[in-house]
């Protein structure tokens, strides 16, 4: 095996945090589209595919590294959110979870001198700043917008916020 077992299972955690945060995106993708407010529902289920994206990626690199698949229990989804600005808040949370979850990754790696999975993960720190930056946005522009939620939709039609990272994060 190409890491050590203390990565491997930080890795298996990071497996089913990164499940987690799609499936929750999902659930906030749902109550923005049941709410008939497609930019917002499609922004989350674009989020959601991302998180998806974000798992295989750890999931191949573990099977390369010769490491062992074990996907943990999922935990239930949040649900029952109380506004739109409810759903932006506890993405931006568990945002800032995941940064401190790859950062304590790569700190393994950098412990264990494995340049290999240092490489590896250097793509996941970038992509969690555009994450907080995206999720940040999202949630001031909710702010803003207060009482009139179309501002939001708006907002996400003209600049199609984290669309273009969810196209190059399909390649
Ligand atoms: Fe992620
Ligand atoms: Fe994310």
């Amino acid at each position: 095996m190409l890491i050590s077992k203390e990565l491997e299972n930080a890795i298996n955690q990071q497996i089913g945090a990164e499940f987690g945060a799609s499936l929750q995106y999902v659930s906030i993708a749902a109550y923005f589209d049941a709410d008939d407010l497609p930019q917002l529902a499609a922004f989350f289920y674009r989020q959601a595919e991302e998180e998806k994206m974000h798992a295989m990626k750890f999931v191949h690199y573990l099977v390369e590294a010769g490491g062992e698949v074990r996907i943990p229990a999922i935990p239930e989804t949040t649900h029952g959110f109380e506004s739109p600005e409810h759903c932006a808040r506890l993405a931006l949370e568990w945002e800032t979870e995941v940064t401190a979850m790859i950062n304590n990754l790569m700190g393994i790696a950098i412990q264990d001198k494995d340049y290999i999975s240092q490489d590896f993960l250097r793509w996941f720190v970038t992509e969690q700043l555009e994450e907080i930056s995206i999720m940040s946005t999202l949630l001031k522009t909710i702010q803003r917008a207060g009482e009139n939620i179309l501002l939001v939709e708006e907002f996400l039609a003209r600049t199609s916020l984290g669309a273009e990272t969810a196209g190059a994060a399909g390649k």
